[in-house]
């Protein structure tokens, strides 16, 4: 448990604001260890900056100062080095189920035809069986995550990146997510970093709980959530996870400034 999977040194990041061209600060001097298998939520006021933290990781953004490892190096090009599922669904409306899964795999170099019979009983595991010729419009939203997933985890990463997956679900969908999403990550033996809006999602899920709470983010707030495994859902309902809950809105509610 104690293999540092990925981790921020003294991380400085800003973007330039585009009418003044002065720039804005989002990240400064932050540190940040993951470790292997965590499963590791983030909460934070929209704007506070989650989604850079994952264009950080990814490569997508370089850092003003600071050192990002991944499988304790110093990459020269991130790209590719983890698994990421953006905000928004991304997958590519002229292109099959199966085709969109395959993507990472073409990407890799692999051939076409050889990524299709990878996939096919990975769809049937995903819950996706019959689906492989359907396009994404024809799906429903938890089927769409669910390829979503399926292609950030054929990326091979160890480490998994996902941006508000569920947020676009109704309430029972996102609950059955939630609690595939978990059998998943016990199955795969990957890290997970999972950023949402929800506190009982945060809670459900992870083994930590980051805070952005300061703007430029310096330091990250932390919560251990004090839950064995296997978890159930009812296991919200524990007087010390109520507790705890109360103390992550209270510490989110006192840092949204409207
Ligand atoms: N391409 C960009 N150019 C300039 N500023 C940007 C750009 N992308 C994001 N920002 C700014 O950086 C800050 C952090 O944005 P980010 O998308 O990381 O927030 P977030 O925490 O993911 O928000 P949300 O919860 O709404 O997704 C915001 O103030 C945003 O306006
Ligand atoms: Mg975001």
């Amino acid at each position: 448990m104690n293999k540092r999977v990925l981790e921020f040194q003294e991380v400085t990041f800003s973007y330039k604001e585009k009418k003044q061209g002065h720039s804005v600060p989002v990240l400064d001097s932050l540190n940040i260890h993951i470790y292997d298998r965590e499963f590791i939520t983030i909460v934070g006021a929209s704007g506070s900056g989650k989604s850079t933290l994952f264009r950080l990781i990814t490569g997508l953004e370089e850092p003003a100062k600071g050192q990002i490892f991944i499988n304790g190096q110093v990459h020269e090009s991130r790209l590719g080095q983890t698994g990421y599922m953006p905000q928004h669904d991304l997958l590519m409306p002229w292109r099959t189920i199966s085709e969109n899964a395959a993507l990472p795999l073409e990407v890799k170099g692999g051939h076409k035809e050889e990524a299709r019979k990878k996939i096919l009983p990975l769809l049937k595991e995903f819950g996706l069986e019959g689906m492989e010729n359907r396009f994404p419009h024809e799906l429903s939203g938890g089927m769409r995550q669910r390829v979503s997933f399926l292609r950030t985890v054929l990326s091979g990463s160890n480490v998994l990146l996902l941006d508000e997956p569920f947020s676009a679900l109704d309430a029972i969908t996102r609950l059955s997510m939630q609690e595939w999403l978990m059998t998943q990550w016990e199955k795969r033996k990957t890290t997970i970093v999972f950023i949402t809006h929800d506190v009982n999602e945060a809670l459900f899920l992870s083994d930590r709980i980051f805070i952005f709470s300061e703007k430029p983010v310096c330091s990250l707030q932390e919560v251990k959530v004090p839950l064995p495994r296997p978890r159930k859902l009812t296991d919200l309902n524990r007087p010390a996870i109520l507790e705890l809950k109360e103390d992550l809105l209270e510490k989110l509610r006192g840092k949204v400034k409207t």
